[in-house]
């Protein structure tokens, strides 16, 4: 795929994808969420790639939401299938068999929070601004901000942050739990390459299969989720990582996954 207005950079384990139009303050519009699209697929499809990082071109923004010069010109029917059409590379994101992990290095609004919401972990610099403005543009989040954010905040936040539209910086997004960590600007990258690392190192079926276990805990009832749980525990059980991971540990070495 030919990217306009994305970065791909794969430096093993570890694939970076930039939403790359900081004139715009990475603002997404329909082509820079079929790139983003593209890319995930990319990403997911490189066996040299253990764990994805989603961010954003430039000192301001992660994503200052979805393109308000393209969201001015939707009628009804459209902007329903301009939603839906996002909220399925969000999707994409949520069921990608990698870890996602959401560098915030500023503005994260909108699209741009809702994005977020859908990686797996957020990290954020200490200069990053969250929020849902819709809002204040008299439409609400349709990237699902509005069924993800109580799901990671609890309802009566995600009512707050939806309701006033107001943005919260990067402190009061970890004391409320939007954001896993918060490190300073000029060390954000460096602080999400250490942790991808790590998590580089564990089993990629086991990570794999984590995710989606958790993914589904929000879904399902509990004794369906914990049905699933026991067959991927299972199907684990029959892997050369499993192996491996239990050798390893006997032996007093590092564990050397390789997927199988
Ligand atoms: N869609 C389209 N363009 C956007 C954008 C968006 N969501 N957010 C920023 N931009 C553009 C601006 O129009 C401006 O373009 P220009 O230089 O051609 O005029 C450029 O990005 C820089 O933004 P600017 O507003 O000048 O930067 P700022 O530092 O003064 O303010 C923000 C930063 C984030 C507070 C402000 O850009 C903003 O409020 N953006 C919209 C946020 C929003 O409501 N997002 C939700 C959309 S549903």
């Amino acid at each position: 795929m030919d990217y306009k207005n994305i970065l791909l950079h794969v430096e093993a384990p570890v694939g970076t994808i930039t939403i790359n139009r900081p004139d715009k303050l990475n603002a997404l519009n329909a082509a820079v969420m079929t790139e983003l699209s593209g890319a995930l697929r990319e990403m997911e499809a490189d066996d040299t790639v253990r764990v994805i990082v989603l961010t954003g071109a430039g000192e301001k923004a992660f994503v200052a939401g979805a393109d308000i010069a393209e969201l001015a010109k939707m009628k009804p029917f459209s902007g329903r299938k301009d939603s839906s059409f996002g909220q399925e590379i969000l999707f994409q994101i949520e069921q990608l068999a990698k870890p996602v992990v959401a560098a915030i290095n500023g503005y994260a609004l909108g699209g741009g929070c809702e994005l977020a919401l859908a990686c797996d972990v957020r990290f954020a610099s200490e200069k990053a601004k969250i929020g849902l403005p819709e809002v204040t543009l008299g439409i609400i989040p349709g990237y699902g901000g509005t069924q993800r954010l109580g799901r990671i905040v609890g309802k009566g936040r995600a009512m707050e942050l939806v309701l006033s539209g107001e943005p919260i910086d990067a402190a009061e997004a970890y004391r409320i739990g939007l954001v896993n960590k918060v490190a300073p600007p000029a060390e954000l990258a460096k602080t999400v390459r250490e942790w991808a690392e790590k998590l580089a190192a564990r089993g990629p079926l086991a990570l794999r299969l984590a995710k989606a276990a958790v993914q589904k805990s929000l879904e399902v009832d509990l004794r369906d989720g914990c049905e699933l749980e026991s067959a991927y525990f299972g199907m684990l059980a029959s892997t050369a990582d499993m192996r491996e991971g239990m050798t390893a540990f006997l032996e007093k070495r590092k564990p050397v996954y390789k997927g199988e």
